[in-house]
This record gives structure tokens, C-alpha cells and sequence, in this order.
């Protein structure tokens, strides 16, 4: 019994890795980093995650046509919905250590231009 038990488990193990059409998660279009090595961190275990990924429909790290009509609803908002969360935007963005501060600076970075005062 237990041989069979194992040998099912290691089947089962085995199968892993192959269970997607494609293993590999899909290329990020931007390897940007923030020049901050602490906001670097936050962006590479977070937001890149999701802004850096053509398939979560997430306006893209300098992808700066994309984020304009966004940048235009003014920084309360933008902080307002990294914050709560907006539609596919998760609260916080996964970063529930991260201050305000820090959210706007990695806005202004995926946005690559200025946020409005
Ligand atoms: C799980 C995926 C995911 C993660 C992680 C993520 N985002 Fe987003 N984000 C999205 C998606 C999807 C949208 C687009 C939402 C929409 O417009 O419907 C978005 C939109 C935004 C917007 C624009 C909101 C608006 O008002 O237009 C900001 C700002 C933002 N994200 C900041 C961040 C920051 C900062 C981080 C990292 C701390 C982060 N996001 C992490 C998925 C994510």
C-alpha cells in the first residue's frame, strides 16, 4: 500500500510543472526598476506583478499613454484607488506595509511623469 501511495505522490509531483500550456509566466514589458532600493523591493514583489503584465490589463509601467487620463483624475484619486482598490486594482496593491508616500512615488515611477500637487 504504502509503495502505491508513494509512487502516486511522485506521480502527482512530477505532473506539476507541466500542467499550463506554458510554464513561463508572460514576459514583463518593462524591467524598470525604481532607482530606491526599498521601493524597488515593494515594486518587484507587488505592482510589477500585475503593471509590468499585458494580460492583467493594468495600465504598464511607462507606458505614459496609459496612464495619462488616470494621471488627470488628480493624485487624490490615484492615491484613493491604490489605497481601496478600483475595479481590478487590489487594495493596497498587495503592499500592506507600504505608506503613502511610498505609493506615490511608485505611481509617479509606472506613470513616468509627474504627478499633478
Ligand atoms: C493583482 C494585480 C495588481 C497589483 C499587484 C497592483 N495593481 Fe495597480 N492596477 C491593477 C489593475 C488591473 C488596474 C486597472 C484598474 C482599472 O482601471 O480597471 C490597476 C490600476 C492602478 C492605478 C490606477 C487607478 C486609477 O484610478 O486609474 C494605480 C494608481 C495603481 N494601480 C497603483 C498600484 C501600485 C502602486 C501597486 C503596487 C504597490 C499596484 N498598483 C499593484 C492591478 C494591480
Amino acid at each position: 500500500m504504502r509503495a502505491i501511495r508513494l509512487t502516486l505522490l511522485l506521480a502527482l509531483t512530477m505532473a506539476l510543472p507541466g500542467c499550463g500550456e506554458d510554464p513561463k509566466p508572460p514576459a514583463p514589458t518593462s524591467n524598470a526598476m525604481p532607482k530606491d532600493p526599498a521601493l524597488a523591493q515593494i515594486y518587484a514583489n507587488s505592482c510589477q506583478l500585475c503593471h509590468a503584465n499585458p494580460a492583467a490589463n493594468a495600465p504598464l509601467t511607462g507606458d505614459r499613454k496609459a496612464w495619462e487620463p488616470r494621471i488627470r483624475q488628480g493624485t487624490d484619486t490615484l492615491l484613493d484607488h491604490a489605497i481601496n482598490g478600483y475595479n481590478g486594482m487590489p487594495p493596497m496593491g498587495q503592499c500592506v506595509e507600504c505608506s503613502e508616500e511610498q505609493f506615490l512615488q511608485l505611481i509617479g515611477f509606472m506613470a513616468d511623469q509627474p504627478l499633478p500637487q
